[in-house]
């Protein structure tokens, strides 16, 4: 057990990919108001290290550490990174994602060969970096952001649903693996958040249309962030797995 609080969350460290924004920025503040150590990674550098620098100032523990998830050898100096500095890695958050629109039939294959990379790849980097120190602790848990994509398939939104249901695959997979090494495997699959996921859709048309309806509907990245923290707070013999959830005026 890496801490002996009640709320079986304060004093874990734990490794958030795409924090510069979303649902992982949000995660970063909700976990870090409730004692939990975070080490932040992103692309966008400027960001991660003045949102460390404000946890810090708070009275939390943040590192901030630029990571492209595409390359396996930054995902790896995180989750390195995170060990170094606190001597353990309680929680690793595969959080980084993209969603690029379109009909397959646009053609957009530049933005196939991204979504996959980062989607998927990056969330078996995400893997590959943190199982070992997991195993080695025989602690752990992974949490692998999955979406409604990950459960149901609409026009243009192919190749993103593809690499939702592959993180589910991933996430079940590797649950029924790590049973020897006491680790836990939650996926959260959330409706429509705001978010500036959608400065990741490359077609103005279809961002047009989506940013009209998530202006509608979607809600705020709290409520990622308490799902997290619901599946953190569980006793070490719990295992939450899957977490779907979506805005109350969400249809489909
Ligand atoms: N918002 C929603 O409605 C919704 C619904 C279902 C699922 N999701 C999923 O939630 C996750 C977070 O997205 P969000 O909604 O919070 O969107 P967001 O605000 O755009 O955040 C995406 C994060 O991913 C990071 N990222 C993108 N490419 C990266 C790369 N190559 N390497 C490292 N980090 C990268 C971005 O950081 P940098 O650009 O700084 O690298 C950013 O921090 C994604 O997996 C998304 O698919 C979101």
């Amino acid at each position: 057990m890496s801490n002996n609080s009640s709320n079986n969350i304060e004093g874990k460290v734990v490794v958030i990919t795409g924090a510069s924004s979303g649902l992982g920025e949000a995660t970063a503040r909700h976990l870090s108001e409730q004692g939990v150590t975070v080490v932040l990674g992103a692309r966008r550098v400027d960001r991660i290290q003045s949102l460390a620098d404000e946890l810090t100032s708070q009275g939390g523990k943040a590192l901030a550490v630029a990571t492209d998830v595409t390359d396996r050898d930054q995902v790896r100096a995180l989750v390195d990174t995170a060990v170094q500095a606190y001597g353990r890695i309680d929680v690793m958050i595969n959080n980084a994602g993209i969603m690029p629109r379109a009909l397959l039939e646009r053609l957009t294959v530049e933005d196939w060969d991204r979504t996959i990379d980062i989607n998927i790849k990056g969330v078996l980097y995400g893997i590959a970096a943190a199982l070992p120190y997991m195993k080695e602790q025989k602690s752990g848990h992974f949490i692998n952001v999955s979406s409604v994509a990950g459960h149901k398939i609409s026009p243009e939104g192919v190749v993103y649903a593809a690499t939702k249901h592959a993180v589910r695959v991933l996430s079940e997979g590797l649950r029924q693996e790590v049973k020897p090494y006491n680790i836990r495997t939650t996926v959260i699959s959330p409706g429509a958040v705001a978010t500036e996921l959608l400065d990741s859709i490359t077609e103005p048309d279809i961002r047009e249309g989506m940013s009209a309806w998530y202006a509608k509907t979607a809600i705020p990245a709290d409520s990622f962030a308490r799902a997290v923290a619901f599946a953190m707070s569980q006793p070490e013999d719990v295992d939450i797995n899957e977490i779907l959830f979506r805005p109350t005026g969400q249809v489909l």
